[in-house]
């Protein structure tokens, strides 16, 4: 469906899509909604990444920050998920709001932020959670729970003071670039609507799906 045509048609789209000319706008204004209806974590997605055997693997992330190109969020670099996005930049992002019944994908390609942008978020988080990143070497196997609370107490003594743990070589953030971002809209008898905003250069390209 072209541009024009979606125009045109936009009295018979359910108002929550709103007529905003890029996702960005629309991604606010339900992350905004969902911030208000949700029990925890309005901001957790569902992170897929694909590895050199093309086995894709999923799991939880929060989002911690966008522009108005990237959905940010930070990880340790040696974990599964960060060795897959290594061989392979490219990801797919779900967001779920139960309480609205609303969903959003995301697909795009993958890079680092920059040091500076990690640093600044890095410092913003409570001392436990800096020193978290330091002792846990995630996704690798452990042999005792034990191991892991002996590394948080010796990264506690190397970094005693809460204003001085810098942010570890290994911890990170990635940013998805999006290329198209689609939002679900709950219908009744299962006859939802769908906007799908598809990057094309700089310009968004609007078109409806059916459900
Ligand atoms: C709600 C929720 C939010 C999470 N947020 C993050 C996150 O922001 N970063 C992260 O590294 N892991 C997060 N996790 C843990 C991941 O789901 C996952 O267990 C971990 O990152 C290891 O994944 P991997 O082995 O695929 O790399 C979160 C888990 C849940 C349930």
């Amino acid at each position: 469906m072209n541009q024009k045509k979606y125009k045109s048609n936009k009295a018979g789209l359910n108002s929550c899509f709103l007529n905003k000319k890029n996702p960005f706008d629309l991604f606010k204004a339900w992350m905004a909604k969902a911030k208000k209806t949700e029990i925890n974590d309005p901001n957790a997605l569902a992170l897929a990444t694909v590895n050199r055997k093309k086995q894709p693997s999923v799991r939880m992330v929060l989002l911690k920050g966008l522009t108005n190109k990237e959905f940010i969020f930070y990880t340790n670099l040696n974990s599964k998920k960060s060795n897959e996005l290594k061989s392979n930049p490219k990801a797919s992002m779900c967001f779920h709001w139960k309480s609205i019944r609303r969903q959003i994908r995301i697909e795009g390609s993958i890079a680092k932020v920059p040091g500076k942008v990690a640093d600044k978020y890095y410092n913003s988080r409570p001392y436990g959670s800096r020193i978290g990143a330091w002792a846990s070497i995630q996704s690798r196997p452990m042999e005792t729970r034990s191991d892991l609370m002996n590394r948080i107490k010796e990264y506690k003594k190397k970094f005693p003071s809460h204003k001085k743990v810098p942010r570890p070589p290994y911890w990170s953030g990635f940013a998805l670039k999006a290329n198209e971002v689609e939002f679900w809209l709950d219908g009744q008898n299962r006859i939802h609507e769908r906007l799908r905003y598809k990057r094309l250069g700089s310009r968004w390209v609007k078109e409806i799906l059916y459900p």
